[in-house]
């Protein structure tokens, strides 16, 4: 039996299950940590057990005198010393880094009919985007504006400056060069945005042009490697805000964040890199140079062609990838050709919980 010694007393009231202090409709916690008696400590413990016959500890607390139940189980899961705590599903620790090779015997892919009729389908791909970082979607219907029925699969559209969608074809005046027939090296998209957009959605409607074929990049793997290989370009790349800007008529957007976002552990959690939108460091001459020095260093470690996973969209493809961990690209493409995908912005918040709710559903079953 574990032993309630250990246990800070702060930490085990906050965590009291009875009803005076979790609302039983919601479970939602009724008090302020405020209102804890700051002389709060353990009066007496007592083994007992829960209302359905399971072995519990009865804390009584001094001063207040109030009591609290800890079913067994629970204590053995979550007192300092208790197996690892899970993490919160987005840094590294919680992902599968991979490198192209991965996908030798193929990619993580579902067909559009069996994702949306069964459930377990769904939820291997939405695991799929979690763990790998991408999964993509085959005979998804060539409609205009699917892409956002997509999304409501799963989530919530983010709408931006861009709109709910976004054309990614050949434009008279583009306003971005995705928008032109121009390669394009691989990237986040919306790193000048805040909160960035955390999943990207491409439809393919129609690639019958020459080039114009999509490459993914596991952008933590790259990270890692940096952080083997050049520990101090790593440092600086998590360290150094870069600002990020986008500029048009009618918008103006900026976000200072690094390249390599870290957790509060130091795991990696988030990479913004683009080329395309990286604005002007201000910063004393010799952080400018380890800068550009470790800036060079990740480029050329994302441009390795053995990271780059290549493949083609064709039409009723749509690809569900995490923005803040994959780059992705595309080759250049004649502008003569016909190419056009619709693209959409939602946030891994809303995937997750379609999973774990999909998850508690199968194992309700
Ligand atoms: C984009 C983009 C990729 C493509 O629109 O942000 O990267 O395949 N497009 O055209
Ligand atoms: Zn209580
Ligand atoms: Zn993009």
């Amino acid at each position: 039996m574990v032993s309630l010694t250990s246990a800070p007393p702060f930490w085990l009231r906050d965590n009291c299950p009875c009803p005076d202090c979790r609302d039983p409709r919601n479970g939602q916690k009724l008090f302020q940590i405020t209102d804890l008696p700051a002389a709060l400590a353990v009066a007496a413990v007592h083994d007992t057990r829960t209302a359905d016959g399971a072995p519990a500890r009865e804390v009584v607390w001094a001063p207040d005198r109030h009591r609290s139940l800890y079913p067994e189980t629970w204590l053995a899961a979550h007192l300092p010393g208790a197996p690892a705590a899970p993490g919160d599903g987005r840094t590294e620790d919680d992902k599968e880094l991979w490198a192209a090779s991965r996908f030798d015997g193929g990619l993580p892919e579902a067909d559009w009919d069996a994702y949306t009729t069964d459930p377990n389908v769904r939820a291997a791909a939405l695991d799929s985007v979690l763990r790998l970082g991408f999964v993509l979607l085959r005979g998804v219907p060539v409609r205009d504006r699917q892409v956002l029925d997509v999304a409501r699969t799963f989530g919530h559209v983010r709408e931006t400056n861009y709109g709910e969608l976004f054309e990614v074809r050949v434009e008279a005046d583009p306003n971005n060069l995705a928008f032109t027939g121009a390669r394009i090296t691989p990237h986040t998209d919306n790193p000048y945005r805040d909160p960035v957009p955390t999943l990207q959605l491409l439809h393919c409607l129609t690639n019958a042009a020459q080039g114009g074929d999509s490459g993914l990049v596991d952008g933590f793997h790259a990270a890692a490697l940096l952080r083997a290989q050049d520990p101090e370009a790593y440092e600086t790349l998590t360290r150094v805000p870069a600002p990020f800007a986008f500029a048009d008529e009618r918008t103006e957007l900026r976000a200072h964040r690094p390249l390599i976002g870290i957790d509060p552990a130091g795991r990696i959690r988030e990479i913004r890199f683009n080329n395309r939108s990286i604005g002007t460091l201000r910063l004393p001459a010799d952080r400018l140079d380890a800068f550009y020095a470790a800036y060079r260093r990740f480029g050329d470690l994302l441009l390795r062609p053995e990271l780059q996973l290549d493949f083609r969209l064709t039409p009723g493809d749509c690809l569900i990838f995490d923005n803040t961990r994959l780059l992705h690209a595309r080759t250049a493409f004649a502008e003569s050709g016909d190419r056009h995908l619709q693209g959409a912005y939602a946030d891994i918040d809303g995937l997750a919980s379609t999973l774990a709710v999909l998850r508690r559903e199968e194992s309700a079953k």
